[in-house]
């Protein structure tokens, strides 16, 4: 692959040159906790084209903007928001105000991007010319010294190529847009691996998770003692208006990938033989929800007489957050792999990191339109 982007590793020089790169409309590919994100000035409409052109990514796909934590300091965090033009404070009610400032003082800096009435002076190409913009302060260091060294809020989706698989470490960028883009930042791998939850606060106070993610739904609940209502995205009345974390296909392997009904070693015979035959009669790609991989794979091959499998396993316990963490590289690396055919086992549970994990994963199986 020719690429002709620069991996940089953080360094008071590096943040100098890259701060000053993203203030002349330049994009920067940056980590974060969460995953790594193609970073560019959100006030800068031609960084903002750069963005949507260098993923292939369609108009209608509304971008999050990344805050600091001293971009926040020295007031209220909402009264922070409008003086930094970004959010526009008086459109909510004293309900929905007080909901924003108790989420963003429990999950603040970290996977939570909040959505709110956003101010004119962001560009509607930031928001797919919604009145609203999604918001968040990232916890990973080096994102936060990145976005106070331009000295800018930075707009910045996941660092893929529109509907593939989000990176989850510098490599994984070089992987994907290393032959459009100049600067990526290593920050080493992402510590929660999936993307950040997004919450819509509607001027009335209602709360409505539109993406799982980082944050689990309980946890959203606890910190505002109610209910959060999870819906398909309420703007996806046409698909003009729809945003890619919530289309169907989306995170997805070059190779099929299906999804199974139980755990692989619970599967009939009848039913390994019929993967087997979809694999080719080559290579069957398996990913675990846990257990021991090597074990796993041997154990089938056996069974499925002289088959390759490789399998890998995204907790050996069961963990989530570490379930979480392998997910997108666990996928990249069996995409890569010999495998015809990928499967996946179901996710556990359903609560915390197991809905943005289960979600994930189907919409990574999801038939392509
Ligand atoms: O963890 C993350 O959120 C990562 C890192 C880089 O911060 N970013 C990320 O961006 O996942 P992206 O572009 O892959 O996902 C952005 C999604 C949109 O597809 C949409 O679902 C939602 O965030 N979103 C953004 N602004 C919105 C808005 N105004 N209204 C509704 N949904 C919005
Ligand atoms: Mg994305």
């Amino acid at each position: 692959m020719s690429t002709k982007a620069i991996v940089h590793q953080p360094s008071a020089e590096v943040y100098e040159k890259l701060g000053q790169a993203l203030r002349s409309g330049q994009l920067v590919a940056m980590p974060t906790e969460t995953v790594y994100g193609l970073a560019g000035n959100v006030f800068d409409e031609h960084a903002l084209a750069r963005i949507f052109s260098a993923k292939e990514r369609p108009a209608f796909d509304p971008l999050i903007v990344h805050v600091s934590p001293a971009m926040l300091e020295g007031g209220d965090s909402l009264e922070r928001l409008s003086e930094l033009e970004l959010v526009d404070a008086s459109a909510l009610s004293p309900a929905a105000a007080s909901n924003a400032r108790a989420l963003i003082g429990a999950f603040w800096p970290g996977p939570l991007t909040l959505v709110l009435p956003k101010k004119t002076k962001v560009p509607d190409l930031a928001t797919s010319g919604l009145s609203t913009v999604g918001v968040r302060m990232p916890r990973h260091p080096v994102a936060q010294a990145l976005i106070d060294a331009a000295g800018k809020p930075l707009a910045a989706p996941s660092a893929n190529r529109f509907g593939r698989i989000s990176p989850t470490t510098a490599a994984h960028v070089n992987a994907e847009l290393g032959d459009t883009i100049s600067h990526i930042l290593d920050g080493g791998p992402c510590t929660v691996g999936l993307e950040s939850s997004v919450v819509h606060i509607a001027p009335d106070g209602l709360v409505t998770l539109l993406r799982p993610g980082g944050v689990g739904l309980g946890e959203l609940e606890r910190a505002l003692g109610g209910k959060v209502s999870f819906e398909t995205h309420p703007y996806a009345k046409t698909k003009a208006q729809a945003a890619p974390g919530m289309l169907e296909s989306h995170y997805a392997p070059s190779k099929g990938l299906e999804l199974l009904p139980c755990p692989v070693t619970s599967l009939s015979d009848e039913q390994l033989q019929a993967l087997a035959q979809r694999a080719q009669g080559l290579c069957l790609g398996v990913l675990l929800f846990k257990g021991d991989a090597k074990t796993v794979a041997q154990a089938l091959a056996s069974r499925l007489g002289g088959l390759q499998v490789r399998a890998l396993a995204l907790s050996r316990s069961g963990e989530l957050e570490e379930a979480a963490r392998n997910l997108f590289a666990h996928l990249r690396a069996l995409d890569a792999s010999e495998a015809a055919l990928l499967v996946a086992e179901p996710v556990e549970t359903r609560s915390g990191l197991g809905l943005a994990i289960a979600d994930r994963l189907k919409r990574a199986a999801a038939p392509r339109s």
